[in-house]
């Protein structure tokens, strides 16, 4: 009698403890480092809205901005050791993993339009840089957009040689250290959390960006000219540690799957409108002069620039930049 009570109540407890453990949601924690209201923060959101209702809570997205949790370089370490499941860098960065070939995206001009970017990111050569991820442990889940850099300083920078001998802030891609080269700048690697406080001390001298990274991070404080060069993209990589996502339920990972792609088209219809409204921001806050080159200024611009394409074609692969021209051939305006 007694035997079987223990017996009853052992069972139970197994029971209650199998329902928790059934009911407990997989966690999925998505660190990235920009402010909640950009095209990546908001993007960030809404994946968290749709996947949480599409798996009827079986999963939680917690999203961290700001590099609240880990800086540029600290979060793609912790995504490969899985204390975070999700993040969303800047394809600049992912040359320190190992993964040289997403810095193509940031030689100057290869993208004459958003159009051809999308060609690009939608088409095979998208899909042939994400396969380089998985070696790495790391599955590519969906391109986010943000837009096009601008410069920025403590002076007026109407052409090229206005850049000469200033240290300028970079993300950690060699095709960005060329490019500031080219210009005769100083470029210094700072993860982005640093950005804003090395140019108030003076540290770096000016920075590029896109105007909704350089408003919500309150850049235009202190800096007191941009330049609209456009010369440049900046966008990102959504990404998952591989284990993990390979490990899910695969109704789970299918409802994910989804709800990636609709925050995807969220992201990249929003990016431009985001960008706008922050370049309106920089204006109406009065403390940044913003600059708009003649024609003539841009093709100097373009003329400093052009030649690191060429030059950094040994890192990124010649292949991947023929590739990428290829596509993006028709719709060169
Ligand atoms: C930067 O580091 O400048 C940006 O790429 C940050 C970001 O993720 O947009």
């Amino acid at each position: 009698m007694k035997l079987k009570a223990v017996l009853l109540a052992l069972s139970a407890a197994a029971l209650v403890s199998a329902n928790a453990f059934a009911e407990a949601p997989i966690v999925i924690k998505f660190s990235h480092v920009v402010a909640p209201d950009t095209p990546k923060g908001k993007g960030a959101e809404k994946f968290k809205e749709l996947a949480e209702k599409a798996t009827k809570g079986r999963v939680k997205v917690d999203v961290y901005p700001n590099s609240q949790l880990y800086k540029d370089k600290e979060e793609l370490e912790a995504l490969q050791l899985g204390a975070v499941q999700m993040l969303a860098p800047s394809l600049a960065k992912f040359g320190p993993l190992g993964v040289k070939e997403f810095e193509v995206f940031d030689i100057p001009y290869i993208f004459p339009t958003k159009q051809a970017l999308y060609k690009v990111t939608e088409g095979p050569v998208g899909k042939e840089l994400f396969k380089k991820l998985e070696s790495k442990g790391i599955t590519g889940l969906a391109y986010w957009d943000n837009g096009f850099k601008v410069m920025s300083a403590n002076k007026p920078l109407h052409s090229p040689s206005d850049l000469k001998g200033l240290k300028v802030r970079i993300q950690s891609s060699k095709v960005l250290d060329a490019q500031m080269r080219a210009l005769g700048a100083n470029p210094q690697v700072l993860a982005f959390s640093e950005v804003y406080q090395a140019l108030q001390t003076g540290v770096v001298d000016g920075t590029e960006n896109p105007p909704s990274n350089f408003y919500t991070q309150k850049m235009h404080e202190v800096q007191s000219n941009l330049t609209m060069t456009n010369h440049g993209y900046l966008g990102y990589a959504v990404i998952v540690n591989k284990k993990f996502w390979d490990g899910l339920p695969a109704d789970i990972r299918t409802a994910l799957e989804g709800a990636m792609k609709e925050a995807t088209t969220y992201a990249n219809d929003i990016a431009q409108k985001e960008n706008d409204w922050a370049l309106e921001e920089v204006r109406k806050s009065g403390k940044t002069k913003i600059y708009q080159p003649t024609e003539k200024e841009q093709a100097e611009w373009r003329k400093a620039l052009l030649p690191v394409q060429k030059q950094m074609a040994s890192r990124v692969g010649k292949d991947l930049i023929d590739a990428i021209n290829k596509e993006t051939a028709s719709l060169k305006n």
